[in-house]
């Protein structure tokens, strides 16, 4: 049996969608004890340029002209593997390819070997693509940030930046449904309307036309008291002056620097984190798995009662995965990315 897989050709300055390829490969004979997944949507998420290079960092480096990695939902469709039936859903970290053999080890949430699953439920509000979605690992990364690693008090003001994105969105939510005022910010007018009009955050500004210190003033006139960092230094440095005394910045990461050398410059009006008593915090979804039932509970709760939407922007085809890769860091991007293959 042949699968089609999507390589890596090159490790790139500036993401292209030249500098993949879609292959077609032959599969070896299903063996006892494995099981063949016919995958059905994969996630694209920001750390996978991280997994472009070959930085010595904590991430494996994808390979080139090879299998990649990536979060993936699937359904086995044969099987020699008796804890594991045909039909099954399974998420797995195999992505970027129509098919795949799994050994079906024991999952370990997002650190796994390629030929790791985990079978998921289905019901009860929760579809396949779900799980790559709402229970994904940007959600995860919202959810634990705004429940766990902050304290939301109500009439509070919350900053996140990239609030179109996928944890941003979610992010500002949840904040919302725990009474903060979020302000947010976006790269087009009709991001901005989306997040005031659809989701209510109550103030958001284009960051292309209104510069970070000026949106923020205008829209914090209390000062700011948490925020999540999801987009760039520039956005963080215009927050500093203008929080509130012993107050926190959460670090989810900052999409804004991956395609452009991944290093982090020109930090300013840092004197504000010794003046101020901030404390700043590199946040990790991981760290807080402990809450993943509480997490799929609410996510689902929430959306069942119209507290918490979330905008899926679907590639169509395996093939379109390199474009799919690109939106997250030209704008394209509407919400939480991932292709159905
Ligand atoms: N630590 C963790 O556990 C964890 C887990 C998942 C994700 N993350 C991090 O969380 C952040 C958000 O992830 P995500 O999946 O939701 O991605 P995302 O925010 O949806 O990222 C894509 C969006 O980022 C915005 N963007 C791109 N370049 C930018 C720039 N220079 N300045 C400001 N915004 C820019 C674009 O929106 P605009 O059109 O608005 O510019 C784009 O649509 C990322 O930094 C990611 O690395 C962390």
């Amino acid at each position: 049996m042949k699968t089609k897989q999507v390589h890596l050709l090159r490790r790139p300055e500036n993401i292209a969608v030249e500098d993949f390829i879609l292959r077609e490969v032959e599969l070896s004979a299903l063996q006892d004890g494995q099981v063949l997944v016919q995958n059905l949507y994969m996630s694209i998420d920001p750390y996978m340029r991280r997994s472009m290079e070959n930085d010595g960092k904590d991430l494996d480096p994808w390979p080139i002209n090879d299998a990649l990695d990536g979060p993936s939902i699937g359904r086995v469709i044969e099987t020699r593997n008796s804890k594991y039936s045909v039909g099954d859903i399974v998420e797995s970290m195999s992505g970027w390819q129509q098919y795949f053999i799994s050994n079906a080890e024991d999952y370990v949430p997002y650190l796994a070997a390629n030929d790791a699953l985990v079978k998921r439920a289905i019901g009860n509000g929760a579809e396949p693509m779900d799980y790559l979605g709402l229970l994904g690992i940007a959600s995860q990364t919202a959810y634990s940030a705004m429940m766990c690693a902050i304290k939301l008090v109500p009439g509070e003001t919350v900053v996140i930046s990239s609030g179109a994105g996928s944890v941003g969105s979610l992010a500002c939510q949840i904040a919302k449904i725990h009474g903060s005022r979020v302000v947010t910010s976006a790269g087009s007018d009709a991001k901005v309307a989306w997040l005031k009009h659809d989701l209510g955050v109550d103030a958001a500004f284009n960051y292309k036309t209104t510069p970070f210190d000026v949106g923020l003033r205008e829209s914090c006139p209390n000062g700011i008291d948490q925020v999540l960092e999801n987009a760039s230094p520039e956005h963080f440095s215009a927050c500093l002056p203008l929080m509130n005394f012993s107050k926190n910045i959460l670090i989810a990461g900052m999409v804004g620097i991956y395609d452009v050398g991944g290093k982090v410059r020109n930090i300013e009006n840092f004197e504000y984190v010794l003046d101020n008593f901030l404390t700043i915090k590199a946040h990790l979804f991981m760290d807080y798995l402990d809450s993943y039932d509480q997490f799929t509970e609410d996510m689902l709760n929430w959306r069942c009662e119209g507290k918490l939407k979330q905008k899926i922007h679907m590639f169509e085809g395996l093939e379109s995965a390199p474009e799919a890769l690109l939106a997250l860091f030209n704008g394209e991007g509407r919400g939480k990315i991932m292709v159905k293959i």
